[in-house]
């Protein structure tokens, strides 16, 4: 695992973003593994710029969505298919049906995380797999207690998710309290797996997730396992971290990192 902690959430989208372009350039089919939530919505529009402004092509990228709330259909204003049309697809040249979520309100949920799971693999598997991390450790909906091998599956939403996400709904009752996610053995296969963090407010468990034991009490600490993963905060969320001045120095002066490095 390497961290890279910026002075700002901004900052540190940016270089989320770029990572993600140089993927794009490197392999323009590339499979990307993605995620919603407010701490994407400023990475979605650096990617959108990066379109509208240099051409970043996005034609023949595939992607896998982490999650999707059940029970309540794609159109929905609350779904993440919605959340996903408006702040990235409808605004880059990707094939919309080469854009993949779990349907949420599928007939048989079982089947369709069965399905998401066979269909991510006869893709090829995910070549970048981008993350943000909740407040009770979870990537994607993996709440407390997933499994480390876990995959595709349905979950309950512990009572601080719900409350995290309750505002993207019109009223709190219309939450949904379960949700289709990747399962954390399916994040630990991607090839590349990217976390970004920001704000002060995921300070404390970021700290947990990178420092402390691994324990499938907090789901994010499974990416410890990941051969390749990078986790990307801003000072913000990077402040409980004991070794952040060890992990600035390996961003300022390891030549890995020098392409990325700002002036
Ligand atoms: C959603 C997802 C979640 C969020 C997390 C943080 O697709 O993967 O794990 O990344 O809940 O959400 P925000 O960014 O809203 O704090």
């Amino acid at each position: 695992m390497q961290v890279v902690i910026l002075p700002t959430a901004d900052l540190a989208c940016e270089l989320v973003a770029t990572i993600m372009e140089r993927q794009i350039r490197r392999h323009p089919d590339s499979v990307l593994g993605l995620a919603t939530g407010r701490t994407m919505e400023m990475l979605y529009d650096k990617l959108v710029l990066k379109h509208i402004e240099s051409g970043l092509d996005f034609s023949k990228i595939r992607t896998y969505n982490l999650d999707e709330y059940i029970g309540i259909p794609p159109e929905h204003q609350g779904s993440y298919r919605s959340y996903m049309n408006n702040h990235l697809f409808s605004k880059v040249n990707i094939d919309i049906s080469n854009t993949h979520l779990p349907l949420g309100n599928a007939p048989d949920i079982k089947d369709e995380c069965r399905m998401y799971e066979w269909n991510i693999k006869a893709n090829g598997g995910i070549d970048l797999q981008i993350l943000g991390i909740g407040k009770t450790g979870h990537i994607g909906f993996n709440e407390p207690l997933s499994a480390l091998k876990s995959r595709t599956r349905d979950k309950a939403l512990t009572p601080e998710t719900i409350r995290q996400n309750q505002g993207l709904f019109d009223s709190p009752e219309d939450m949904p309290r379960r949700a289709v996610t990747m399962g954390l053995g399916t994040i630990l296969e991607a090839r590349q797996v990217v976390l970004l963090a920001t704000g002060n407010s995921k300070a404390e468990i970021l700290a947990k997730a990178v420092e402390g034991p691994i324990t499938s009490m907090i789901s994010a600490t499974a990416l410890q396992l990941h051969e390749s993963c990078v986790i990307v905060a801003d000072e913000e969320a990077a402040s409980k971290l004991q070794c952040r001045d060890y992990y600035k120095w390996v961003f300022e002066n390891e030549p890995d990192w020098q392409e990325f490095r700002i002036g």
